[in-house]
């Protein structure tokens, strides 16, 4: 038997047997049970299923936000798991950017500064070319020095979107990034991850429970009760409604 350890070229992230179990004893609750799911490079990959299915908590693991019972998880070119608190701080400086459904962005700091803030922590050199790139993809050009406040939520959610690929990580992910959006501005989130992917090269992976949303990206894995239980390669929005209607849970 080969056994592939970490990442090939083509692979971005990895998880491999997965499991994660919250709490124990009566309470235990198993939200991943024996995932193993490949993020090839350069693609948009929507994971997708019910309400409670393991979305997040496997968007947590690949991000080395949460760890896992058993099973291992690879970014890039690092194993995550069994990584100590410097190795997952790094990890999470350089290795990966976060795309949250409520923004997570700094009420004091401007557009500008929000969006280099992970790079200023990190102690990186601002590449300006790029920088430049990113913010004019966006469209906040004239916003960047406007506080959070003084923007809309879909400009908002773009300025998260910038700080996100900003220092070129090789996993860009984004949980339900769309949930306190409205459509217009749902959809121009979602063409600019769409984009990101493919013009830039980035990785994506999205959380979502919308089959719309899920329709922008190059594949879309199902998750049921903590398990994989299908996939979907170039989805139209009514072929991911289709295979959630035939999920345990149904539609979320
Ligand atoms: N911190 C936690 N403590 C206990 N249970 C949790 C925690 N986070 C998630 N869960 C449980 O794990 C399961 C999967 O949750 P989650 O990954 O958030 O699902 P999804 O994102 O698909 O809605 C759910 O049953 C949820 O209640
Ligand atoms: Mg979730």
């Amino acid at each position: 038997m080969t056994v592939t350890v970490g990442t090939s070229t083509s692979t971005a992230a990895r998880a491999v047997g997965v499991t994660k179990v919250y709490g124990s004893g009566e309470a235990a609750v198993t939200a991943l049970d024996g995932v193993s799911v490949d993020i090839e490079r350069g693609r948009f990959t929507a994971i997708m299923g019910p309400s409670g299915s393991g979305k997040s908590t496997l968007m947590h693991c690949l991000a080395g936000l949460d760890d896992v019972d058993s099973g291992e998880v690879f970014v890039g070119d690092a194993r995550v798991t069994g990584l100590r608190d410097k190795g997952l701080t790094d990890l999470r400086r350089t290795k990966v950017g976060f795309v949250f459904q409520q923004f997570n962005l700094l009420p004091t700091l401007t557009a500008e500064e929000n969006i280099l803030l992970p790079l200023a922590i990190g102690g990186r050199k601002v590449d300006r070319a790029w920088f430049d790139t990113v913010v004019d993809t966006v469209g906040l050009r004239d916003r960047l020095g406007h506080r959070p406040t003084q923007l809309s939520g879909g400009q908002q959610q773009r300025v998260a979107c910038a700080r996100a690929l900003v220092g070129r990580p090789d996993v860009v992910f984004a949980d339900e990034p769309t949930g306190n959006l409205d459509s217009r501005s749902g959809a121009e989130v979602l063409g600019f991850l769409q984009r990101s992917a493919q013009e830039f090269g980035q990785t994506v992976v999205m959380v979502t429970h919308d089959a719309n949303a899920a329709s922008y990206a190059d594949r879309v894995v199902f998750l049921a009760d903590g398990r994989i239980v299908r996939e979907l390669v170039e989805p139209t929005a009514e072929a991911v409604l289709d295979t959630m209607k035939h999920l345990d849970g149904g539609v979320a």
